[in-house]
């Protein structure tokens, strides 16, 4: 009987997880300059791009597992920095999973202009979730706080549109969505 592939299919759950939710088109992607930003100290998704074909991934992380700065595969393609500061150029596509947000701390209108320089004109920046729930409010960002921030984006520069998730349910009975705001530079 063939054993089965943990790490295999961990990639394919996390690569699954980041099409659906941020809706993506991984045959696009394979022509694409790409960052994941807040990509998770084991930088799944670079991972499982990679496995897909997607070769011009970066992951960004404050912090990155040791066995996976030292693996030749990822020497490049991992950049410890901050979402405010690392410096971006050219991007097609960044994503932002449950990174930028999620984290109360992180500067947001300061991370969103940061990156939005790095994005080529007709570049998206996708992040998610984006939820709408008073429960989560204080651990994770509401749409209130991020059309705050969006603010500071210049117009006549950028664009941007909220992608209504599926209606959830909370314990509580409260009803929301994790929806998907996408920025797009014009
Ligand atoms: C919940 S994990 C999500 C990981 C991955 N995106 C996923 O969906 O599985 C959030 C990640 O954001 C990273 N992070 C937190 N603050 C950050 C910042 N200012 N800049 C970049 N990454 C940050 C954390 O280190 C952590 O790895």
């Amino acid at each position: 009987m063939e054993k089965p592939n943990f790490e295999k299919e961990a990639l394919a759950a996390e690569f699954k997880k980041y099409v659906e939710d941020l809706r993506l088109d991984p045959n696009k992607m394979k022509s694409q300059k790409i960052a994941d930003v807040g990509c998770g100290h084991d930088a799944q998704f670079v991972r499982a791009s990679l496995e897909n074909g997607i070769t011009n991934i970066a992951g960004i992380d404050v912090e990155f597992d040791e066995g996976l700065k030292v693996d030749q595969e990822f020497q490049g393609r991992l950049i410890q920095k901050g979402a405010e500061e690392v410096k971006l150029h050219d991007m097609d596509l960044i994503t932002a999973y449950a990174s930028l947000g999620s984290h109360p701390d992180i500067d947001l209108p300061k991370t969103l202009n940061n990156l939005g320089e790095g994005l080529k004109p007709g570049g998206e920046m996708k992040i998610y979730p984006i939820s709408d729930s008073d429960e989560l409010k204080g651990i994770q960002r509401r749409r209130d706080e991020i059309l705050e921030a969006l603010k500071s984006l210049t117009k006549d520069e950028f664009e941007y549109e909220f992608i209504k998730g599926e209606e959830k349910e909370m314990q509580s009975g409260e009803k929301y969505t994790d929806d998907l705001l996408v920025i797009r530079k014009k």
